[in-house]
């Protein structure tokens, strides 16, 4: 059966003390109350080696939050997905709609990101989701399948089975304005759908298809709850211990 997962994803927050001071609360709290579900928490790139020494990553895995397009070579301030796995980091997120939207990342970028990610045996996380406007259209179907189609639909089903997904519409991202249950249940089914049409019902049925957007300890029980809805990818409620154990404990 497929994992329930919470994820932090901390952005570009807390240096690099403040990193671990958070990790090594969360160890001590996840240590103490064994979550019903996997728990990663996505960190700086520089974090990730010392986040690597202070979690046991039974317990809580680790991520970086991009990778760099290329193996290796002149591409000053990039990290490659190689760097990444030498700090010891098992997952990667890729996609996230502000890479998308700030640094040019389009799906002929993330299909190469995904690529090495998995080459490096590191599980992506890789995010998906429609801007207002695309929902205002009725587009939020479409966008989000060819996101789905063009960067990942190349993957052998073996290779898609090792991916995370995660549907993030951006209209809800650090909004507050979170999608409703509902909203989210249909999105999350439509996805399913697409991957069973695609890779066949039972590759459909192991994939974990997180939702993020705004998602708190106030309402990520009812988003929980949705059949389809395989746990979260959490922004700012990732940053304090106490609001990201209250999302675990949704489980
Ligand atoms: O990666 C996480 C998402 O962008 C959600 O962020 O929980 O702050 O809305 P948020």
């Amino acid at each position: 059966m497929r994992q329930n997962i919470v994820a932090g994803n901390w952005k570009m927050n807390k240096n690099l003390q403040e990193g671990v001071e958070l990790a090594k609360e969360l160890q001590n709290i996840l240590s103490a109350n064994k979550p019903n579900c996997r728990v990663v928490i996505g960190t700086p790139f520089i974090h990730l080696t010392e986040v690597c020494k202070t979690v046991d990553q039974d317990l809580i895995g680790v991520s970086a939050q991009n990778c760099a397009d290329q193996e290796s070579g002149a591409y000053t301030g990039e990290v490659s997905a190689e760097m990444v796995k030498s700090t010891g980091a098992r997952y990667v997120i890729l996609g996230h709609s502000e890479r998308r939207a700030y640094y040019g990342e389009d799906n002929a970028i993330l299909k190469t990101k995904t690529d090495l990610a998995l080459k490096n045996e590191l599980t992506p996380i890789f995010c998906i989701g429609e801007v207002l406007e695309e929902r205002e259209a009725d587009k939020h179907f479409e966008v989000v399948k060819s996101q789905i189609e063009e960067a990942l639909f190349h993957l052998s089903a073996d290779d898609f089975k090792k991916i995370v997904l995660a549907y993030e519409p951006v209209w809800a991202i650090g909004t507050g304005k979170t999608a409703s249950p509902d909203q989210a249940q249909e999105m999350h089914a439509f996805i399913r759908k697409t991957l069973a049409d695609k890779y066949g019902k039972e590759v459909a049925d192991e994939t974990s298809i997180l939702y993020g957007g705004s998602c708190k300890p106030s309402n990520a029980k009812e988003l929980f709850a949705n059949p389809d809805v395989d746990g979260g990818l959490i922004g700012g409620a990732s940053l304090k211990a106490e609001d990201f154990q209250g999302i675990i404990a949704a489980f």
